[in-house]
């Protein structure tokens, strides 16, 4: 595969140049892409994996006993190496292929949620999650007796821990699921400390990664957590591929989630019997394309590494917040002290999808509205924020014109 090395803070020009779509304007200005937590532009091996498999190696996998299948099958097979080897995962099999991270979580409320765990138990969340990470659980509770608990943030946007040890103190709890990265605040939460009290009392940790792996390495077997979901469009890759890791008793214990093609070992009208872990969990034909080229998405990842990406984030984080607060009557929700690239903010005197509308006239980006995280915009007493995300490709030039972008929004609605 052809991945190109380079330092991210080093030459961000030519790391720039990997992304074919950055050089493109909009409304006749060059594009200030600040919407990477939403789902990240694509670098050009990405795109060149995807069209060269369907112009040279297609077929479907698994089944076919001619040429095509078996190397499509190698292809795509090698993105779960891939994903294993990114997560320090301890086997191949402990790598789910979903759609994204909702179908993963959605995964583990059905598999293991109705599957496991038993009415009467609790599950755990945080005030700060998304709505994939809250409607899975809310579906659990409605139909198989699960009690769900709410863990608190602080007013710096951090998960209050004492509110969490105070959830699990009964022992009840079977599973807590907590975000690693707010895709609002920004803010990481403390994995392990999570995952060391949730085992102390008994319950499984399941963390929600689509942001925080996109930024940090991640090692699930240093992290000794349960489940890990993330999706690969956010990390450079395509829409319509996601992970579940999981650590192997517990997928042996789990039933199937959907039931289809491929998840098999034999079928009859009265029984059926499922394919070994990690086949048992991927009915129907996978997103084979987007598998391959989320293989491309990992390999450019790890040819520039995961330091640099860090520092780089933890550089472009550290100038926008100066350079934001310069701004009159502009507000950064949450100042949590373990935090990255993913900025939320109000505009005194303007909605945000005003502020987004107009800083899209300049050719800027942004996201604004609850952000599929409508219970931590009622915790901060708002309906909506407008947001800045960071890349690896993102500049702080383009930064210091977003934020005299809003300065002139301001003066604008002043
Ligand atoms: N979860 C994505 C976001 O935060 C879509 O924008």
């Amino acid at each position: 595969m052809n991945v190109i090395a380079r330092p991210v803070p080093r030459d961000i020009a030519s790391l720039r140049s990997d992304f074919p779509i950055l050089s493109q304007t909009v409304r006749g200005k060059p594009l200030v892409f600040l919407d990477s937590a939403a789902s990240a532009m694509k670098p050009r091996v990405v795109i060149d994996a995807m069209v060269g498999a369907m112009e040279t190696q297609y077929a479907n996998i698994h089944r076919g006993a001619h040429w095509m299948s078996e190397r499509t099958t190698e292809a795509f097979e090698a993105t779960r190496d891939s994903v294993a080897r990114l997560m320090n995962a301890g086997s191949r099999d402990e790598i789910i292929f979903t759609r994204n991270s909702t179908e993963a979580m959605n995964l583990v409320a059905h598999s293991y949620g109705r599957g496991v765990m038993k009415p009467g138990q609790a599950v755990v969340i945080s005030e700060m999650e998304h709505h994939s990470n809250i409607i899975p659980w809310q579906l659990l509770r409605d139909d198989h007796g699960i009690e769900l608990r709410v863990a608190r943030v602080t007013d710096s946007g951090e998960l209050d821990m004492e509110s969490l040890a105070g959830l699990l103190s009964d022992g009840r709890v079977g599973l807590v699921a907590i975000t690693h990265m707010s895709n609002v605040l920004g803010t990481y939460t403390p994995a392990e400390r999570i995952v060391a009290l949730a085992h102390e009392h008994g319950a499984k940790v399941l963390l929600d990664g689509s942001q925080a792996i996109v930024h940090r390495k991640i090692d699930v077997q240093a992290l000794d957590v349960d489940f890990y979901a993330w999706t690969g469009h956010k990390l450079y890759g395509p829409t319509g591929i996601g992970v579940l890791y999981g650590k192997p008793e517990l997928l042996e214990a789990m039933p199937p989630f959907m039931g289809g093609g491929d998840m098999i070992s034999s079928v009859t009208f009265e029984r059926s019997t499922w394919a070994r872990v990690p086949h048992k969990f991927e009915a129907g034909t996978p997103a084979i394309l987007e598998g391959i080229g989320l293989n491309a998405a990992i390999g450019y990842v790890e040819a520039i590494g995961y330091q640099s990406i860090a520092a780089h984030e933890a550089a472009l984080t550290e100038h926008a917040l100066a350079k934001l607060a310069t701004v009159e009557g502009l507000t950064v929700l949450g100042r949590a002290q373990d935090r990255g690239g993913v900025i939320s903010f109000t505009l005194e005197g303007a909605h945000s999808h005003d502020v987004a509308t107009l800083l899209d006239r300049s050719g800027i980006a942004v996201r604004a509205g609850h952000h599929c995280a409508e219970p931590l915009m009622h915790r901060f007493g708002l309906d909506s924020t407008a947001r800045a995300s960071f890349g690896l490709y993102t500049t702080t030039d383009e930064i210091d014109f977003l934020a005299e972008s809003l300065g002139r929004v301001r003066a604008f609605f002043a």
